[in-house]
């Protein structure tokens, strides 16, 4: 099976290559846990290393932040702009009267940038954000899942953002994205000390442990020889 390889020193070994193409990952933790960072450089490596175009659609930051906090890193972002092989896409306001109709808006938005750039990776962050917009949890529920069905659809290689209490045993906050997603990674802060685990993988094997990783000024490195105990992680 063909594989995306992130590119991020030492987690494509921990996932055997990559993760399978097509796939969505869901990438769980705390604020401060470093998902923006690890899918920013998922795109960046992707339109870098393996020139394939990549779109970031945000919830949470403004566009400006994104680039911002990408270029706070050893990244030839502006090559890749002027390449035009990466696109960060800012989703307004949902007005809470229209928002079905305003959701399936976005949607089409999103698979009109995707065959226009022939993307072939996809973050959304957050998930977490989109739930604000709902009422009640079976409507989170419902376009949760519509939401990851449709991004199946494009075939593009997808990352997930949710945004957790930073407990080890939580992996999304309304308890059903980690059902509906072919892949979990989960990002852990026990101050200094900053690890990563891959939880599930559909359809293929990968590295079991906790791993500890550094945010450096290349960017996220995953220390795949060393182990972060289980018991050492906040409940
Ligand atoms: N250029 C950088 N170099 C080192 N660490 C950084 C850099 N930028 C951010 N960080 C660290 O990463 C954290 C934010 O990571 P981020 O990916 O935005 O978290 P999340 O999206 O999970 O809330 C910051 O709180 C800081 O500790
Ligand atoms: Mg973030």
């Amino acid at each position: 099976m063909e594989r995306t390889a992130t590119g991020i020193p030492g987690l494509d070994a921990l996932l055997r290559g990559g993760f399978l193409t097509g796939s969505s990952i869901l990438i769980a933790g705390g604020s401060g846990c470093g998902k923006t960072i690890l899918s920013t450089q998922f795109i960046y490596n992707g339109a870098a290393q393996y020139h394939e175009p990549g779109i970031y659609i945000t919830l949470e930051e403004g566009t400006q932040n994104i680039w911002w906090n990408m270029r706070s890193f050893h990244w030839n972002i502006t090559k890749m702009q002027q390449e035009n092989l990466i696109k960060i896409y800012r989703v307004g306001m949902f007005n809470p009267k229209e928002f079905a109709t305003q959701f399936d808006q976005e949607i089409e938005k999103i698979r009109d940038m995707v065959s226009e750039m022939d993307a072939k990776r996809l973050v959304i962050d957050s998930t977490t954000a989109f739930a604000m917009f709902m009422t009640s949890e079976s409507e989170i529920r419902y376009n949760l899942f519509k939401l990851i069905n449709e991004m199946k659809k494009l075939n593009c290689t997808t990352l997930l953002l949710s945004e957790t209490m930073g407990g080890r045993d939580q992996f999304s906050r309304f308890g059903v994205e980690e059902f509906v997603v072919d892949g979990v990674i989960a990002l852990y802060f026990r101050p200094p000390v900053r690890a990563i685990l891959i939880r599930k993988m559909r359809g293929t094997d990968h590295d079991k442990y906790v791993h500890p990783f550094e945010i450096t000024p290349n960017g996220i490195e995953v220390n795949a020889t060393e182990q972060v105990l289980w018991e050492s992680l906040a409940k």
